[in-house]
């Protein structure tokens, strides 16, 4: 059991205290770049590194199961899994959940759940006393979160990596602010005075992805990396070529070359009521695919690198333990 932050600092928030965490800073599941290293480093340095099962699966591969125990040789302390809970495919959910029994049996008391409702993952984690809090980017899927019986909600704002929403970090705090659920910010941190920022105003912690690429623990390649320092805000473009839906990407040579709209054809699919769960699962095994490979690959001739707009304040790879510090010990003046 971790020591905590002490009654009364700004770190001790409602979710600092219910997954049992000294700085109230998670690092945000990320495919393909959450690697056990960087998890582990998140969360020994007193903040929570949340697993992304396909990353450590697929892209790491690691048996989901050896691959949390190796995180538990890294670290004694909590981490988190990201539950992606869409039911499109029949096989996908079953193996989401096994994975989720899995993470029980290895002691993850932290869920992250996104797309979808989050009912099963609530009643499945609840009795072990886990908590789950949900990805939502407008007050409409709070709702169905809050109704879905989770304990949070992590609120993914215009700015974040990732599948990024359409409200600013204050606009979406107010607008799920009377739910009586503890909050936290999702995008735009890159950061020290980011993260004070969002404790003040209100939200009970942040979590953050791009920030947490430039690092040394990282698995992404030396060129992604490089990528996020020199990159600026508007260098950062919504693409639906990936996935189907906005995704913020770097603008490369690659991806202008590429477009950022789904074809006609796509969309039509992508709409259609028969034909949407299909397509989906078509975008998710291309997009799996290649983003696993432009993560990795050092040659940088497809440049498909996810990142939000933090990328403006990240000037230096950095030990992900010593963001954590040097995040906490802004919080604190
Ligand atoms: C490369 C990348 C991959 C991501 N993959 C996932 C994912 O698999 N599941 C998920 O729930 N969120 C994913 N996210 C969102 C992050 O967990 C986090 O909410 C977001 O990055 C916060 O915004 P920031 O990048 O501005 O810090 C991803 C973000 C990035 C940058």
């Amino acid at each position: 059991m971790t020591a905590g932050p002490g009654a009364g600092s700004p770190s001790d928030t409602p979710f600092s205290r219910a997954v049992g965490i000294e700085v109230p800073l998670v690092c945000g599941a990320m495919y393909p770049c959450s690697n056990p290293e960087l998890v582990a480093a998140v969360s020994d340095a007193g903040g929570i590194g949340v697993v992304q099962p396909i990353s450590l699966t697929y892209v790491y591969g690691h048996d989901f199961r050896d691959g949390l125990r190796l995180i538990r040789r890294l670290t004694a302390k909590p981490i988190g899994m990201n539950a992606l809970i869409e039911r499109s495919s029949r096989y996908y959910h079953e193996r989401m959940s096994r994975w989720v029994d899995v993470a029980l049996e290895e002691g993850i008391r932290f869920f992250v759940t996104s797309l979808g409702n989050p009912r099963w993952v609530v009643d499945r984690v609840h009795p072990v006393g886990a908590v789950v809090y949900h990805d939502v980017t407008e007050r409409k899927w709070a709702l169905k979160g809050r109704d879905g019986g989770v304990d949070g909600l992590v609120a993914v704002n215009r700015r974040a990596g990732g599948h990024p929403g359409t409200r600013d970090a204050r606009t979406l705090l107010d607008e799920v602010a009377d739910l009586g659920l503890p909050v936290l910010c999702a995008g735009g941190i890159g950061t020290p005075a980011g993260f004070r920022e969002a404790l003040r105003m209100g939200y009970a912690g942040a979590q953050l992805g791009t920030r947490f690429i430039a690092t040394t623990e990282c698995g992404a390649s030396e060129a992604y990396k490089a990528a996020i320092l020199r990159a600026g805000e508007d260098d950062i473009v919504l693409t639906e070529r990936i996935t189907g839906v906005p995704v913020a990407v770097i603008r490369t040579p690659y991806i202008e070359q590429m477009g950022l709209t789904a074809g006609p054809i796509a969309r039509r699919l992508l709409r259609g009521r028969r034909t949407r769960h299909w397509m989906r699962t078509f975008y998710g095994l291309k997009s799996l695919w290649q983003l696993k490979r432009a993560s990795l690959d050092a040659t940088g001739e497809r440049d498909y690198w996810q990142a939000g707009r933090s990328v403006a304040g990240i000037t230096r790879i950095e030990p992900a333990g010593e963001i954590v510090r040097t995040f906490a010990a802004a919080a604190r003046v």
